[in-house]
C-alpha cells in the first residue's frame, strides 16, 4: 500500500505564486517524513490546464493554449525541480491519457443515471471558473475572491446529480477526520445543510476542454475534469487507461491538501463523483488557511506579489521552508512578513541550531584531537539531554502524523535550545581549565554532539539541506528522503537512537551550517 497525497492541480494561466508554494513545502514535508519511516509514498502535484481562464489567458498572450500550456507547466516542474520538490509524479490535463480517463470515468456516471440536461442560469467568475451563490450586488456584480465583474451565463449544459448524494455526503462529511482542521468542517456542513443542487458539468462553446463523448458541441467543465487528474497521476508510464486498476496503483489517496477556497470541490463534488463512479473515496481533505504580505492581500494590481524565484535565489530554501512551517499553524491563515522572516531564520537556525554544534565541534576539535570525545557518563540514556531527545523525537513524529509542522518545528528547536542551556551550564571552557575535569568535559561536549545529531535527523523532512550539512559537520551521511533513496530503507528511525555518535570519530573542520539573511532591501 503507498501513502498517496496531492496537491492541488495547479492553473497555468499564471506562474507559481508564494501560495502554490507553500501548498507543495507543506506536501513535501509530509511525504520526506512518510518515507523516512519506511512507507512507501506516492507524491502527486502537477497542472490544471483546460477552461476559459486557461484559453483567455493564451488568446491574451498571443499563443495557441496548447503552446501556452506547454510553456507555463514546464516552468512548474522545473521550478519545484529547484525547490528540491520530492514528486513523484507530476500530471498535466492536456496528457492524452488523461482524456481517456474522464471519458470512461464520464461513461461510467452516465451509466449510473447521473448525467441529465439541464439549463445554467448564473453569474459565473472565469477567475474561480465558478458560479457564484448569490452576488450580493444586483447590477454589475464582482466577485468577491477576485473583485472582477462575474459574467452572466445562459446555456443548455449537462449536469451531475449531485442532489441523489445528499445523504452520503452528509455521512462523510461529519466523518471525523475526513476534514480538516477540524474547524473547517462547520463550514461545509453548513454548505451540504442547504441542498445539494445538481452541477453543470459541461461547456457549451468552449473548444479548449476535453469533449464529452456523445455531445457534441460540449466540453468537460474544467473542474470535473481537472479533479480526475488525481486519477490520472496514479497510471503507471505507458499504462492503458483502466479505472479497475487504480486501488492496486495507489487510490485513493490518503490525503488532498488544498486551499481553503476550494474545499467544497474537494469534500463535496469530489466524493460525489467518485460515489457515481464506483471507485473509493480519499480519506482526507486538508484546507490550509490563505497567506497575505506584511497584512495585504497579494495581487497583480497591488503589485506586492512574492515570487518564488526571487525567494529561492535571495533567501535559499531551508530559510524560506523553515519560516512557512514554523511560524503559520497549518490550516490558519498566515501573514508573510520580511523582518520576522530574517529575525525567525536568524536567532532559530543561524544562532539556536548552527552556532549550537558550530562552537562545540569547535572545542572538541581543539581539545580532543579533531574528534568525537569519549563519551564516558554522557552515554547512559538517562543523560538529560537524551531525555531531552527523546521527548523531542516523540513530538516530531506525532506532530507531523497530524500535520502539526509548527508543533514538530518548536519541538526541534526546544531540545537546541534545552541542549545550548547545557552547555552555558557546564562552561567546558571554564571546566577545561581546571585540573583533572577533561573526562567531564569530554562527556559534556559528547552530549552536546550527540543531542546536535538528533536535531539534524529531526530535520530531516523539513528542511533535508540543513540536515544533511549538520550530519556532514558530525561526520555523518545525509539522510536521503526522496522517493528513489528511500526505497532501500533511509535508516531515519534507526538514528533516533541515543548514543550512535562513536567516540574517537573524526570531526570535519567546522563552516556555519546557516547563513544568515541580510534583507536590505524588499524581496
Ligand atoms: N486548478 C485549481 C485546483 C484544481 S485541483 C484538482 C486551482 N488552482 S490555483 O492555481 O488557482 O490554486 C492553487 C492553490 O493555491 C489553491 O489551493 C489555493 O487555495 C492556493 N492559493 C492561492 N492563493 C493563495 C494564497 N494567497 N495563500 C495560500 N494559498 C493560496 O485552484
Amino acid at each position: 500500500m503507498s501513502y498517496t497525497l496531492t496537491t492541488p492541480l495547479y492553473y497555468v494561466n499564471d506562474r507559481a505564486h508564494l501560495g502554490s508554494t507553500y501548498t507543495t513545502l507543506a506536501c513535501d514535508a509530509i511525504a520526506r517524513h512518510r518515507r523516512l519511516r519506511g512507507e512507501r509514498v506516492t507524491f502527486i502535484t502537477g497542472c490544471d490546464e483546460h477552461g476559459q481562464k486557461i484559453q483567455r489567458t493564451a488568446e491574451a498572450a498571443g499563443l495557441s493554449p496548447q503552446a501556452h500550456c506547454d510553456a507555463v507547466s514546464e516552468g512548474y516542474r522545473e521550478l519545484w525541480k529547484r525547490w528540491q520538490i520530492s514528486f513523484d509524479r507530476f500530471i498535466r490535463t492536456t496528457d492524452p491519457r488523461h482524456r481517456q480517463l474522464v471519458e470512461q470515468f464520464f461513461a461510467r456516471v452516465e451509466a449510473a443515471g447521473d448525467v441529465v440536461e439541464g439549463r445554467q442560469q448564473g453569474w459565473y467568475c472565469v477567475a474561480c471558473e465558478e458560479f457564484k451563490d448569490d452576488p450580493h450586488e444586483a447590477q454589475d456584480p464582482e466577485c468577491p475572491i477576485h473583485r472582477r465583474p462575474l459574467e452572466w451565463r445562459d446555456e443548455v449544459n449537462l449536469f451531475f446529480r449531485l442532489s441523489r448524494y445528499q445523504g452520503q455526503i452528509e455521512a462523510l462529511i461529519r466523518r471525523p477526520g475526513f476534514i480538516a482542521p477540524a474547524s473547517r468542517q462547520k463550514e461545509v456542513e453548513n454548505f451540504v445543510a442547504q441542498g445539494l443542487r445538481d452541477f453543470s458539468i459541461s461547456r457549451v462553446d468552449l473548444p479548449w476542454g476535453i469533449p464529452v463523448p456523445g455531445h457534441s458541441g460540449h466540453t468537460f467543465y474544467v473542474w470535473f475534469d481537472a479533479l480526475l487528474g488525481y486519477l490520472t497521476a496514479l497510471l503507471e508510464p505507458q499504462e492503458p487507461v483502466q479505472l479497475e486498476r487504480l486501488p492496486e496503483r495507489g487510490w485513493p489517496a490518503q490525503l488532498h491538501v488544498i486551499g481553503k477556497d476550494i474545499l467544497r470541490f474537494h469534500a463535496v463534488y469530489w466524493p460525489a463523483m467518485l460515489l457515481s463512479a464506483g471507485l473509493p473515496l480519499p480519506v482526507r481533505v486538508f484546507g490550509h488557511g490563505f497567506l497575505t504580505r506584511e497584512g495585504q492581500k497579494m495581487g497583480k494590481s497591488l503589485g506586492n506579489v512574492l515570487d518564488p524565484e526571487v525567494l529561492l535565489e535571495r533567501c535559499g530554501r531551508d530559510a524560506v521552508r523553515w519560516y512557512l512551517l514554523r511560524d503559520i499553524a497549518f490550516g490558519d491563515d498566515g501573514d508573510f512578513q520580511q523582518q520576522r522572516f530574517s529575525d525567525l531564520v536568524n536567532s532559530d537556525l543561524a544562532n539556536t541550531i548552527g552556532n549550537l554544534l558550530n562552537r562545540t565541534s569547535s572545542m572538541a576539535r581543539k581539545w580532543f584531537a579533531a574528534a568525537v570525545p569519549p563519551a564516558g557518563a554522557a552515554e547512559l540514556a538517562d543523560h538529560p539531554l537524551a531525555a531531552a531527545s527523546q521527548e523531542a523525537a516523540a513530538a516530531v513524529n506525532r506532530s507531523l502524523e497530524n500535520l502539526d509542522f509548527r508543533a514538530a518545528a518548536e519541538a526541534i528547536l526546544e531540545l537546541a535550545g534545552v541542549a545550548n542551556g547545557y552547555l552555558n551550564d557546564r562552561a567546558p571552557w571554564k571546566a577545561m581549565k581546571q585540573p583533572g575535569q577533561e573526562e567531564a568535559v569530554a562527556a559534556d561536549l559528547y552530549a552536546v554532539l550527540e543531542a546536535s545529531r538528533w536535531v539534524a535527523v529531526l530535520l530531516a523532512p523539513l528542511l533535508p539541506e540543513l540536515s544533511g550539512r549538520m550530519l556532514q559537520q558530525l561526520g555523518l551521511p545525509p539522510f536521503l528522503s526522496d522517493a528513489q533513496a528511500c526505497a532501500a530503507g533511509s535508516g531515519w528511525l534507526e538514528a533516533q537512537h541515543w548514543g550512535l555518535l562513536a567516540s574517537g570519530s573524526p570531526l570535519p573542520e567546522p563552516e556555519p551550517v546557516m547563513q544568515r539573511l541580510e534583507l536590505d532591501a524588499p524581496l
